[in-house]
């Protein structure tokens, strides 16, 4: 039995589609299960040379790979099924493949209008926040009482919990960053997007092997709050990075590595692996800054950075610097 966790360290977009596509194809799963949020995740994968946007449906499906939307997610029928079908048409196998958790939650029509008519802290409009809050206050409804999405169903405690082996790639959605215990409130998201989060979707804690935390060499930010300094060098950064919403084309604002809260992210979420994403983009640009303990500090060079950084995170943690769309 193992369990293998790929999550976001910043706030979302560090490329976990990426990580989670290319682990899905090399360690030989039996499933991948994503275990938090919804349809306001945008995970860009590049499959055989071609793109995809997945929003509800984990990467193991681009792989053969059992793929389970698990109970920590909310999910909308109207969003899965645009999904299943988007994916069909470009003759991705899902049948026998993608099920859903009896026990997720689902986001309905009027969670989706309700985000249409208010949203302060600049949501993804995907009916997210709306759906959580009726799970919570036990107005919910749950997936295997809706009757489309009955042919999907499944008992994850069966499904994991039987005589199988079972080697899971749990894949995240947003980041630690958008957590709603530990991210900036009320900016946040409304769901948990890290390491705990996963145990609660029939996984065994002692399953757990490697914990893949992912990011950027700069950061990103999508939502309502103030996060880019009025700089020109940020809006070269975006344009050079192409950091528009996957799932909704907004500008991300952007701003350089928060080496604190990467530090901070990496502990309270046992990271052993470390992705660091778009080191091409960032020489592209050629600059190369971080904030640490308050300070902007610049670098002369790329290799300069990166040894700054790798000598400021734990030793036990493997750090993999990585480029736009290559893989690790
Ligand atoms: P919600 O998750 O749609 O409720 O949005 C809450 C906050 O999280 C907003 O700032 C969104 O832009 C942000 N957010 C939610 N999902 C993602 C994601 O997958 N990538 C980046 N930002 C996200
Ligand atoms: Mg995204």
């Amino acid at each position: 039995m193992l369990a293998d966790v790929v999550l976001g360290l910043q706030h979302g977009d560090e490329a976990k589609g990426k990580v989670a596509h290319y682990l899905s194809k090399n360690k030989s799963y039996t499933h991948v299960l994503r275990f938090n949020g919804g349809c306001n995740a945008g995970h860009t994968i590049y499959h055989e040379g071609r793109k995809f946007v997945t929003h509800h449906i984990p990467a193991g499906v681009f792989y053969g790979i059992k793929s389970i939307i698990g109970p920590g997610c909310v999910i909308s029928p109207k969003h899965f099924f645009a999904e299943v079908k988007e994916l069909q048409d470009a003759g991705i196998q899902l049948h026998g493949k993608l099920f859903i958790a009896k026990n997720a939650h689902v986001i309905t029509e009027r969670h989706l209008n309700e985000e249409r008519a208010e949203n302060k802290i600049g949501t993804t409009r995907r009916g997210n926040g709306p759906a959580y809050r009726d799970k919570y206050a036990r107005k919910g409804v749950r997936a295997f009482e809706t009757s489309s999405l009955k042919s999907y169903i499944i008992d994850l405690y069966e499904e994991f919990h039987s005589d199988k082996t079972i080697k899971v790639l749990c894949e995240g959605a947003q980041g630690f960053g958008l957590d709603v215990d530990w991210g900036d409130y009320p900016y946040v998201t409304s769901s948990h997007c890290g390491l705990g989060s996963v145990f609660l979707n029939a996984v065994d804690p002692r399953w757990l092997r490697d914990v893949w935390g992912v990011a950027k060499i700069y950061e990103t930010y999508v939502g309502a709050k103030s996060f880019e300094p009025d700089e020109p060098v940020f809006q070269t950064l975006r344009d050079l990075g192409e950091e528009y919403g996957a799932t909704t084309s907004r500008p991300r604002q952007c701003n350089w590595l928060n080496l604190n809260e990467l530090q901070k992210n990496i502990v309270l979420n046992s990271v052993n692996k470390l992705v660091i994403n778009k080191m091409d983009v960032i020489r592209k640009l050629g600059q190369w800054k971080l904030y640490h303990n308050s300070n902007l500090i610049s670098f002369e060079n790329e290799k300069e950075m990166c040894d700054y950084v790798t000598a400021q995170l734990p030793s036990s943690v493997e750090i993999f610097f990585s480029e736009d769309k290559n893989r690790i």
